[in-house]
């Protein structure tokens, strides 16, 4: 697949609206330093750079702790001596989420070029998503293209058994496991998603012929248990391919971390190619140390998923058509 990169585009002068990931944890900085490469660039290449982003489900209304500003101001840590502004939570506004043209004209007042730099955001048919590049001439960010084709190579040519474990606690993860259970070999479901699968018993499950392995809960649902624990690092052992996507349980607890800790450490164990996405996963990784030991950590959690079940997303499928560029600007 290829995707026009911002590296051959000509944008001194111009104002260039970047879409960018800035829905960060809060003890995790590497959304914001994989943006480090195209925002340096863009300011080599003399642009003016405006970014724009979501932070957390304000559902279309302000809220306060969901604003931009620290955000910001960490950014302007890890990217040094590069001028750009940001523009506000665009969740605040309904007309997001709800792919609004009219929203997405509003926004492409802001610019004159569009890059996506948010692979985490680039499975939702968003506005800033796949609207604005209707609107602006646009290119994927250096850190986009290099998802793609980091993560392809998983699609391509896998060393089998592939193994995906799919976790975290955010519902729409459960269909992303099935669809992604018709592509590899085992999937892995642990965190709050079993609630989400029915049919709770005291075990360990498998659904969709055998295909997914459903974690049992301890009692306070915020981890799963030992036995769980045992069973899936059988199947790491095993892989020769692991996806990690969702941490095991509430590991921000240390009541809580065991299943995420021991996990994380027999994936981080394992020879096989591993690669790893999401936001918490990432957090994780980070406070356990094992960043190194994976082949490719993706900025994408759910959207990691989505590419590896579906080979596209729809933020993929607007930066590969032209823009229709007459719209009035200010
Ligand atoms: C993420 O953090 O995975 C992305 O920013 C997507 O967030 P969403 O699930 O709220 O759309």
């Amino acid at each position: 697949m290829t995707l026009p990169s911002v590296q051959d585009q000509e944008v001194s002068g111009k104002r260039v609206l970047v879409r960018a990931d800035l829905d960060v944890p809060e003890r995790a900085d590497s959304r914001l330093e994989a943006l480090v490469p195209t925002l340096k660039l863009l300011s080599q290449k003399g642009a003016e750079i405006i970014l724009i982003g979501h932070r957390g489900r304000p559902e279309g209304k302000v809220v306060e702790e969901l604003k931009l500003a620290s955000v910001e101001e960490r950014l302007r840590k890890i990217v040094g001596g590069v001028d750009f502004k940001v523009l506000e939570n665009l969740r605040f506004d309904p007309g997001e989420e709800a792919n609004d043209p009219e929203y997405a004209k509003t926004l492409a007042q802001n610019g004159d070029f569009y890059v996506n730099e948010a692979f985490a955001n680039s499975h939702r048919a968003h506005a800033s998503i796949v609207t604005l590049p209707k609107l602006l001439p646009h290119s994927a960010g250096l850190r986009f293209v290099q998802e793609v084709e980091n993560l392809s190579r998983v699609l391509e040519s896998p060393k089998k058994p592939t193994v995906a474990i799919v976790s975290g606690i955010k519902q729409d993860k459960v269909e992303m496991a099935k669809a992604l259970s018709q592509k590899v070999d085992r999937v892995l479901v642990g965190g709050r998603l079993p609630e989400f699968f029915g049919d709770n018993t005291d075990s360990v499950r498998m659904q969709n012929g055998e295909k997914l392995m459903i974690a049992n809960l301890i009692m306070d649902k915020e981890d799963i248990t030992l036995n769980s624990i045992d069973r899936f690092k059988d199947e790491i052992a095993k892989a020769g391919t692991i996806i990690l996507a969702g941490v095991l349980g509430k590991y921000e607890d240390a009541g809580h971390i065991q299943g995420t800790k021991e996990i994380f450490q027999a994936v981080a164990d394992s020879s096989a190619y591993k690669i790893a996405g999401g936001g918490d996963t990432e957090a994780a990784l980070t406070m356990f140390n094992l960043i190194d030991k994976f082949d490719w950590v993706s900025v994408g959690g759910g959207a990691m998923l989505e590419f590896l079940a579906s080979g596209t997303l729809p933020g993929i499928e607007a930066l590969k058509k032209r823009a229709n560029v007459n719209i009035e600007r200010r």
